[in-house]
């Protein structure tokens, strides 16, 4: 047997006992099909929980927000309504999907750049704007009837701050004035607070962002406007792993190994997300509010400042959330490898492209584990549509017919790459809730976002 180099994924207990139990996956599979998307509303609230739990603790007034891009689940949403949640969406579509699944409009804010028939219909229902610029605060204050106060946040961008990653997103501070005074002066808009999004757990960061944008809380009071909010944004992590050291070695292996050893010949490895962490998700957030901003723990300024503290998470609430199924067609041998073959296309599973390194799990699988890696193949038609690019070592050997489950998939891995390319839809997609020790499947009627 060559040296083999698993990366074998955490499993949330709920996603375990799915997983180990063949015949509630092989009924989701009759029922359903293959490929299928498996999401699990039970753990999304026990998620909503944990970060709510920390924000509890250290006494800052608050509100989640569940960024519904993050997977395109009307069970999840709904989930996070009941949770007492508010939603963050960043489209007309999404905007629907939340009213539908019970958040009222004073619960809902909206992120990103927004066309104006967006603008308009947040002006209409009062939604909270979280203004990407200068033109769609125009824009709003134009809808904004007057005497109405259409709740504005600016989001912030353009820090002076090193730790701070710079982003295309976002109001340049430089601009912040001017943006301060578009809402003074616009009848129907009221300045609820100012937000920021970094794509990082760095606690530095968020304090430095954090003390620059209240800055611009500063500058409003002074301009007699009354923010209350500061919205830090998401960018809280996944639980990808229990032990990060076979990542290490892994890591190395694949510094060492020859070209296409570990890797199909032409992939740059580079390209995968950050899939090492083994810090539970609520990590980032507490370690954010026990920071020090001017010798005092973030939370302590945010309290005395009266400031209500919105966080906008999307990948620590799906976080073990999902689970993906697919069929093994059939074994093969070709460019000198060994390949199985799935009725899965590579961007049903793989967010923006990033190789995924995590290994799958073999429904049922029993015996020896196979000598050799295998590279995992799909039905999209570039040579490069693998759905693994990198051998994944399998703890036991596939055949036709088999189930293959990847694990921890409800992060954009569901829906953010997902096409109808060659034909293939998206693949439907199933809550799946354990009631009374057996898990009852509904059908979920949004994916593809
Ligand atoms: C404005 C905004 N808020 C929240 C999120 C959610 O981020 P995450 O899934 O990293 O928590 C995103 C993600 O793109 C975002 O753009």
């Amino acid at each position: 047997m060559s040296q083999r180099f698993p990366l074998p994924a955490a499993r949330h207990p709920l996603a375990a006992r799915f997983l180990d139990d063949a015949a509630a996956v092989g009924e989701a599979i009759e029922r359903f099909g293959s490929p299928l998307h498996v999401v699990f509303p039970q753990v999304i609230a026990e998620n909503a929980a944990a970060l709510a739990g920390v924000l509890r603790r250290h006494g800052v007034p608050y509100e989640i927000f569940y960024a519904h891009k993050v997977n395109a689940s009307a069970a999840l949403l709904a989930e996070t309504s009941a949770a007492g949640l508010g939603a963050d969406v960043a489209s007309a579509a999404e905007l629907d999907r939340a009213l539908t699944a019970g958040f009222a409009p004073d619960r809902i804010e909206a992120t990103g750049p927004k066309s104006p028939a967006f603008i308009e219909r947040i002006a209409e229902l009062g939604v909270t704007a979280n203004a990407d610029d200068l033109w769609e605060l125009d824009r709003l204050a134009a809808a904004a009837p007057a005497g109405s106060a259409v709740p504005v946040l600016l989001r912030l961008s353009g820090f002076a701050s090193p730790a701070v990653p710079q982003s295309r997103f976002g109001i340049d501070l430089a601009d912040a004035d001017a943006a301060l005074e578009t809402v003074r002066r616009a009848p129907g808009l009221d300045l609820r607070g100012v937000a920021f999004h970094l794509d990082t757990a760095d606690p530095a960061a968020r304090v430095d962002a954090l003390t620059e944008s209240m800055a611009v809380v500063a500058a409003a009071h002074r301009k007699g406007l009354r923010p209350s909010v500061v919205d830090i944004g998401g960018g809280f992590r996944q639980r990808f792993v229990d032990d990060p050291e076979p990542f290490q070695s892994y890591s190395q292996a694949l510094a060492a190994a020859a070209p296409g050893e570990l890797v199909w010949p032409g992939h740059d490895p580079s390209v995968s997300h950050k899939y090492a962490n083994h810090r539970p998700t609520t990590e980032v957030l507490e370690r954010f509010l026990a920071a020090e901003l001017e010798r005092r723990p973030v939370a302590e300024v945010l309290r005395e400042c009266m400031l209500t503290l919105w966080i906008e998470p999307g990948k620590a609430l799906v976080d073990h959330a999902g689970v993906t199924l697919a069929s093994v067609l059939y074994r093969k041998r070709a460019a000198g490898r060994d390949l199985v073959v799935l009725d899965l296309s590579r961007n049903q599973v793989t967010p923006a492209d990033q190789e995924v390194l995590l290994d799958p799990v073999l429904v049922d699988g029993h015996g020896e584990p196979p000598a050799e890696g295998v590279f995992l193949a799909g039905r999209l038609c570039l040579e490069s549509d693998l759905v693994s690019r990198r051998k994944v070592f399998l703890e036991s050997e596939p055949s036709s017919g088999d189930v293959l489950a990847f694990v921890n998939t409800a992060a954009y891995q569901m829906d953010l790459s997902a096409s109808f390319a060659g034909g293939h839809p998206p693949p439907p997609k199933i809550a799946a809730v354990l009631e009374g020790g057996r898990f009852a499947f509904v059908a979920d009627d949004h994916h593809g976002s």
